[in-house]
């Protein structure tokens, strides 16, 4: 396939569709009609008080157990809280290498690539010559998906601690420029202007680079303390930890120990070595946190013309739909000569041994799966729980968290056409199991159901179930025959496929309401290739041109929008639900069948990716951009966001047009929120992306993370400093550094309120 340029307007380096199935395009729906009272007259929306703070974030791990209440005597009802007000002045976009927060708010750096964790390693020099064996006591980098875990005095948690926590947060990818001494010694064919990718062994033969690559990826964990006013982390933490594409995992759930796992390193497939591209997170309410391998399929040597022999019709339908082909982007795997244990060989998925435990043939079937890490016992080995399906998974939202209910995670597959997902437990929930650790995962996450969405263009949805047997998921399906519930699990996208899910603009992060259980799904944007303007439905509804630097044309959806829906019956194991589209992402000056949802200068935005509900604001929803589409004008942002419910707008017929055909697209939007319902609370410096985002137990601290400033320049040989995309946030001609900040309002108070 064509390998992305930089001058694609919709440009991203780990964005490549590969669902090739016939899944709905709803040709036939566009002129449906649509009964808006069918759709929310059903009281959506009512769980009360069984719903709770959910999801990824913080503030503890992202959850407080609900227990029923007392028999009696009955308390006086409370009295109903104040509705949240947004409380802060816009900020204004901005092309500036600065990071811009309201008047009354201080935005502090607290820790960037590189830093130190562990007692006795230096300060990070940022010039590309740090030792290599220090990697795996910094902080990696391209900080992604984040948890607050409130701490007490002995060290358990406590969610509602406001002054000690540990902090976990993801390293999803690295800038190569930034890393060494004068960039990757060997750039990678797909992202150099090279037309064809050649490629010989010992291309990326820097042993220590490579090294520093390894532990840049994964997750750090590191205990974060206010002292007076001012938030740090502690070098010397003994919780302090760093897992990267080194570390030893388990496996646990339908595939582990089967044939599809078995590699060279762990001949009986119980385990394999790291996690890769961890993009956005979850947590349990146990006190653990989940973090999802998105875009691993890309770091995979395989050279299709000389592996396709070697394998079977099964294999080669896997490899093609989770587009596992090509050199692997960083070269890992071409570093000669290999170590004793394979550490660069290991990246190579092609037949080269006498059996699949002589090779790593499979060692792609290892990666794309949710993994659960226990950051309170430092010593714990992380589990891939093979029960939540194996896509590009973006991330891992817990839903509602009722005692003696089953359990949910809402997940989306973040690629163009791909699908969204949810795990319901079989056990039900039992609060005993807080602080449960690995072991609870094991009682909650290795058994239960696997859904992926349907969204009907009449406003409603089905789950429809990744099981053997069901859905056309059978030994005699044409496309893939399944032939056992591990083989399911690993192909969770053919099975999806053979499900008749919906075809999604690319469903980044899931959040939960805390106020009403309604589920968001940031679609962070799509192109006319892989949505035509024939191909819009209901919940990805828009075709437009978005003409950018005022002469580039953006076709498709580039500006990307939020689906919202709820499970029937409030029940999150619900077989079925309603949905609408919350915000529509355009700029303010767009047309009205662009500009849905009637952005102002306050607040537009495009390509929406994080998103996470406040647990100390319950209902105050943060939204963060990676965008590439509106870029001419604003750097990616961060915006406070009070959404209403499911349902508060109406039934809605948008006008697509590409200059020469122009349809009609029914659909259901949510209430145009005005400035009072979204305003944009921070923009970062240049060619970064917002991601990231927790709260202290008090809700005073936010939590945000910068990834890659700079990166237009990632994967190029500068050697002139001053030409660097970025300086954040050293400033002068600094090398620039993903960094988490901490955001602090002046007075002591709510952020955003
Ligand atoms: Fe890693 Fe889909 O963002
Ligand atoms: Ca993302
Ligand atoms: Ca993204």
């Amino acid at each position: 396939m064509t390998a992305p340029t930089r001058d694609d307007p919709s440009y991203d380096l780990d964005d490549v569709g590969t669902n090739p199935s016939k899944n709905p395009s709803f040709n036939d729906l566009i002129a449906s009609r649509l009964s808006r009272r069918h759709l929310f007259g059903l009281g959506v929306g009512t769980a009360g008080t069984a719903l709770l703070q959910a999801c990824g974030g913080g503030g503890g791990g992202g959850f407080l157990p609900i227990v029923p209440p007392p028999p009696a005597p009955a308390p006086p009802p409370p009295a109903p809280p104040a509705p949240l007000k947004l409380n802060f002045n816009p900020v204004a976009k901005s092309l500036a290498d600065v990071v811009t927060v309201p008047a009354g708010y201080t935005a502090s750096v607290l820790f960037r690539l590189g830093d130190p964790i562990a007692a006795g390693v230096a300060a990070y020099k940022n010039d590309g010559t740090d030792d290599p064996a220090t990697y795996d006591r910094r902080a990696g980098d391209h900080h992604d998906g984040m948890t607050f875990f409130g701490m007490n005095g002995s060290n358990k948690w406590d969610a509602a601690n406001a002054t000690r926590g540990l902090l976990v947060m993801n390293h999803e990818a690295i800038t190569p420029l930034f890393l060494h001494p004068t960039g990757p010694t060997a750039l990678n064919p797909v992202y150099s202007s090279a037309t064809s990718a050649s490629l010989i062994d010992g291309q990326r033969n820097v042993p220590g680079e490579v090294l520093r690559e390894f532990y840049l990826h994964g997750v750090s964990v590191i205990e974060v303390n206010k002292t007076g006013n001012t938030w740090s982390y502690k070098q010397d933490s003994s919780f302090n930890r760093r897992i990267h594409t080194l570390t030893e995992m388990a496996f646990s759930g339908p595939a582990a120990k089967t044939d599809y796992l078995k590699t060279k390193f762990s001949t009986d497939g119980s385990k394999t070595r790291g996690t890769l591209n961890n993009c956005a997170n979850g947590t349990t309410p146990w006190g653990t946190y989940l973090t999802c391998e998105e875009n691993w399929a890309s770091y995979f040597r395989r050279i299709v013309a000389t592996d396709t022999p070697n394998r079977s019709t099964k294999e080669k339908a896997s490899f093609a739909r989770y587009g596992i082909s090509g050199t692997g982007r960083e070269l890992w795997a071409t570093v000669t000569p290999d170590t004793a244990d394979n550490q660069y060989g290991r990246w190579n998925t092609e037949v080269l041994g006498a059996s699949a435990t002589a090779d790593y043939r499979n060692g792609h079937n290892t990666y794309g799966w949710v993994v659960e890490i226990d950051p309170f016992n430092p010593s714990s080995t992380p589990k891939k729980r093979t029960a939540l399906g194996r896509f590009g998974h973006e991330g891992a939202c817990l839903g509602p968290v009722v005692v003696g209910k089953p359990l949910v995670w809402y997940m989306g597959d973040d690629s163009r056409n791909e699908y969204i997902y949810k795990f319901v437990s079989t056990k039900n929930w039992d609060a005993a199991d807080i602080g449960g650790g690995m072991a609870a995962g094991d009682k909650y996450m290795d058994d239960g159901r696997l859904y992926v969405a349907r969204f009907d263009a009449d406003g409603t949805g089905k789950w429809l179930e990744l099981k053997l047997g069901v859905n056309g998921i059978t030994s005699s399906n044409t496309n893939y025959a399944f032939a056992d519930a591990a083989d399911v699990v690993i192909n969770a996208r053919l099975a999806a496929d053979s499900a008749g899910a919906t075809k999604m603009d690319r469903p980044e992060w899931t959040a939960v309401n805390p106020k009403n259980g309604d589920v968001y799904v940031t679609l962070t944007n799509t192109n006319a290739s892989s949505r035509p303007i024939g191909q819009t439905n209901g919940a990805n509804p828009r075709f437009y041109n978005d003409i950018k630097d005022g002469k580039t044309n953006q076709t498709g959806n580039p500006n990307g929008h939020i689906v919202r829906f709820a499970d029937d019956n409030a029940d999150p194991a619900a077989l079925s639900f309603k949905w609408d589209v919350y915000l529509f992402g355009a700029r303010s000056t767009a047309a009205a069948d662009v500009n849905v949802s009637q952005l102002s200068a306050d607040n537009d935005f495009s390509s929406p990716d994080g998103m996470w509900f406040s647990h100390a604001a319950p209902g105050l929803l943060w939204l963060q951009t990676d965008d590439g589409a509106y870029t001419d004008v604003t750097n990616c942002m961060l915006l406070a966001a009070l959404p209403g419910k499911l349902g508060d707008g109406g039934a809605k017929v948008i006008t697509n047009t590409d200059g020469t055909t122009t349809l009609t697209q029914n659909t259901f939007v949510g209430k145009a929120p005005g400035t009072d319902g979204l305003r944009r609370f921070l923009v970062g410096p240049k060619d970064c992306e917002l991601t990231g985002i927790a709260e202290s137990g008090d809700g005073r601290a936010l939590f945000v993370n910068i990834q890659h400033p700079g990166e237009t320049t990632a994967r190029t040989v500068i050697s002139d400093p001053t030409q660097y995309g970025s300086h954040w946030p050293q400033g002068g001609n600094a090398r620039p550094r993903s960094a988490t900040l901490v955001i602090t309002k002046d007075d002591g108070g709510l952020i955003g309120l």
